[in-house]
């Protein structure tokens, strides 16, 4: 099958577009806004983007309520910091929790009953429990053009700037992605974690 995407004439129940950008990490942010309010929220349009220095990028796109547009877009221009916490299979409840659309200034972390923990170099706290958290500073937002149904899309890119890893994930000096899980988000509802790993080398 082909089709076209300006006319979306796939002629299946859903569009396919997001299962086959799969699977995609979860970046679950955290950020605050000016008054310190804390704010958490799944994105999967979230990757790293640069080892040199490291930089991430999630993409907020869309808005609800009265607000112009996703908090986690509004604090991260506000403030210019988020942390980026690992969704592991055992958080992937709360994570889904967290993505309720509920009112500017109402905590996620409390709603979805995670504890937060102070980070080392920028104000919002990771999930306690969370593998591992990234700090970062916003570099650039980049508005992406949007098709007019609603709030266009943009890219948030930062550096991070500070990594906590839970030791636990560590076992001979590598991360263990078997003791790690991170979540993948798949396309419609579905999602995947790491079961199997396997190793291949670069051509030289
Ligand atoms: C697994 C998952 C991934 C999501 N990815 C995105 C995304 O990439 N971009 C986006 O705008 N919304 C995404 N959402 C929806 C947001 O998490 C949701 O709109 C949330 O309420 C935004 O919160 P905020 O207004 O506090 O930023 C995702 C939801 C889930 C459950």
């Amino acid at each position: 099958m082909f089709y076209d995407t300006a006319k979306g004439d796939h002629g299946l129940p859903n569009d396919p577009f997001k299962a086959l950008v799969a699977p995609r990490p979860i970046g679950w942010i955290t950020t605050v806004d000016a008054q310190g309010h804390v704010n958490l929220a799944p994105f999967s349009f979230y990757n790293g983007v640069s080892d040199a220095p490291p930089m991430v990028m999630y993409c907020p796109g869309g808005s609800y309520g009265s607000a112009p547009a996703k908090h986690s877009l509004l604090n991260v221009q506000a403030t210019g910091e988020f942390v980026v916490n690992v969704v592991s299979e055992e958080l992937k409840e709360a994570m889904n929790v967290t993505a309720a659309m509920v009112d500017v200034g109402i905590d996620e972390m409390k709603l979805a009953g995670l504890e937060p923990a102070a980070s080392h170099m920028v104000k919002p706290p990771r999930v306690a429990r969370a593998p591992a958290a990234l700090e970062c500073k916003l570099w650039k937002v980049i508005e992406l053009p949007g098709n007019g149904a609603h709030v266009p899309y943009s890219i948030v890119i930062g550096t991070v700037v500070g990594i906590y890893i839970d030791d636990k994930v560590v076992k001979d000096g590598r991360i263990d992605m078997l003791a790690f899980k991170p979540v993948g988000r798949l396309g419609y509802s579905e999602y995947s974690t790491v079961d199997n790993v396997f190793r291949m080398r670069r051509p030289e």
